[in-house]
């Protein structure tokens, strides 16, 4: 107890503890002593769960109106409770309502100040409840709010994708596989294999959300209640699609926030694999993009530098999104059912992931809005790397000689170009044809880059006409998402 820092803590708690003390705890009934002031520091939640005072109070009216209406409670202090709760959100608010740690959470807090208000007739919201299904159906409007609002922020970013694909149409990059030239493909291509991604972590979102939307309200502490309740007025009230079917799995889930976790983790991969491909872009060795400068800082002591802070900061805090999954799957694993007090720990990782995916999706955006494509130097770089290689092969190919043949030969050409520092396109008439007699005077425009990519037009393949189509694809995908909504 001589440690330095606890005895600070201590002191800070004690004036905390005297500052708000005001009666009883709501809970106080049976204890004979006060809670230690560190204990108190311990246990609270409000510091962080004040944040779900809008589903709080939320499913608290819809629970205080099926009383009323169930004849549970007095319809008129159904009404009572009802207004008072609007008060007091009004309050909140404005920043008028004052939190107190000693109240231990958001729960607490809204019901004292509810009985502060409008008198005993607050005492009765909490009839047939309990915290464990309240703070359950809370969480699960919660991640519904922001999966809806996550959906919205993936669609701009879909968007600022898909106007880069449009906007720089036509333009030809070097793909890569190995982070080795491969083949030349078209940048806006590139650009919509992350519409792809992001589509399917709008999808991922959507699907998780139909095992988050289900009413737990009416589970109280974990058995169910004997009170003749209405639990589908209060799912429907608060928008739930179902309701939980066992009290005691009710309380005790968090899959949900685990499902959501996960998708924010895909969510954050995916722009940190994005932003790593701009970091390597940005560089003075590829110098593929400029990024704009709203989006990029300086360094303090080298003038020249313009670095791309935003991309690497995403990147570096997808480790911090991956952690929160991985922090509540530990937190889960050992719990007996029902209810345990661990369970509070599933709320500060999941805000905390929720507002750097939700800030991370929104600053990307901007950038990729704005970044431009530097067409002429990728366009130079598809000239060396022997990028139109494959070609070849497939012209020989289609001249009858089976592909693994074509293959060798081509290879052999592409050493022996290497030997003479040329590139394939560099290569004399002769020079091709002493490469196979199957090589004719049709075999140049097979190695130009532009005809490479214009040969792809398969579904799904790099082609001009293949690309055009799939950013129509994109557009009406995102057009008929919005009508979804
Ligand atoms: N603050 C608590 C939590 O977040 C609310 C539920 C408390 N329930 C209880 N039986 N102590 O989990």
């Amino acid at each position: 107890m001589f440690l330095p820092f606890l005895v600070n803590l201590r002191k800070r708690a004690m004036k905390n503890h005297k500052d708000t003390k005001k009666g009883k705890k709501l809970w106080g009934g049976r204890f004979q002593q006060e809670t230690d002031a560190l204990v108190e520091e311990f246990t609270e939640s409000v510091s962080y769960d004040r944040r779900l005072y809008r589903q709080d109070i939320r499913a608290s009216i819809a629970h205080a109106r099926m009383l009323g209406e169930r004849g549970i409670i007095p319809k008129e202090d159904s009404e009572t409770i009802i207004k008072g709760l609007e008060k007091i959100l009004d309050d909140i608010e404005q920043g008028r309502f004052a939190w107190k740690k000693e109240l231990e959470d958001v729960h607490m807090n809204i019901e004292q100040a509810l009985t502060e208000l409008v008198g005993p007739v607050g005492g009765r919201l909490h009839t047939a409840r309990s915290r464990n299904d309240q703070v359950a159906t809370d969480f699960r409007l919660y991640v519904r709010d922001e999966t809806a609002a996550l959906d919205e922020l993936l669609q701009r970013l879909q968007q600022a994708l898909v106007h880069q694909a449009e906007k720089y149409m036509g333009v030809i990059m070097p793909g890569f596989t190995h982070l080795q030239k491969a083949q030349p493909v078209l940048y806006s291509h590139h650009m919509l294999a992350y519409f792809e991604m992001f589509k399917r972590d709008r999808m991922r979102l959507a699907d998780s959300l139909k095992r988050t939307n289900v009413s737990p309200l009416g589970s109280a502490a974990l058995a169910g209640t004997s009170y003749p309740i209405d639990r589908l007025m209060t799912a429907k009230e608060l928008g739930f699609e179902k309701l939980s079917a066992n009290s005691m799995d009710a309380v005790a889930d968090r899959d949900f926030a685990l499902e959501f976790l996960f998708c924010l983790s895909v969510i954050m991969m995916h722009l940190s694999r994005l932003s790593e491909e701009l970091i390597l872009w940005m560089s003075s060795e590829f110098s593929f993009v400029e990024l704009p400068d709203a989006y990029c800082t300086g360094s303090s002591i080298m003038p020249q530098k313009k670095n791309p802070d935003v991309p690497e900061l995403v990147r570096g805090k997808t480790g911090r999104v991956y952690g929160s999954l991985i922090s509540l799957l530990t937190t889960l694993k050992g719990l007996p059912l029902t209810y345990n007090r661990d369970l509070q720990e599933d709320k500060e990782q999941l805000f905390d992931a929720t507002d750097t995916v939700k800030l991370s999706l929104a600053v990307m955006s901007g950038l990729v809005e704005n970044m431009r494509p530097k067409e002429k130097r990728m366009q130079q770089d598809t000239l060396s790397g022997y990028l139109t290689a494959t070609d070849l092969a497939d012209y020989l190919v289609r001249k009858g000689l089976p592909f693994r043949q074509a293959h060798e030969v081509v290879g052999k050409a592409v050493a022996r170009c290497i030997e003479m520092s040329k590139e394939l396109g560099d290569l004399s008439m002769e020079e091709l044809k002493s490469l196979h007699p199957l090589i004719d005077e049709d075999v140049k425009g097979v190695l130009d880059v532009e005809g490479s990519v214009r040969s792809r037009n398969c579904p799904g393949g790099t082609g001009h006409e293949a690309v055009r189509d799939a950013i129509e694809k994109a557009k009406l995908w995102l057009k008929e998402q919005r009508k979804d909504v």
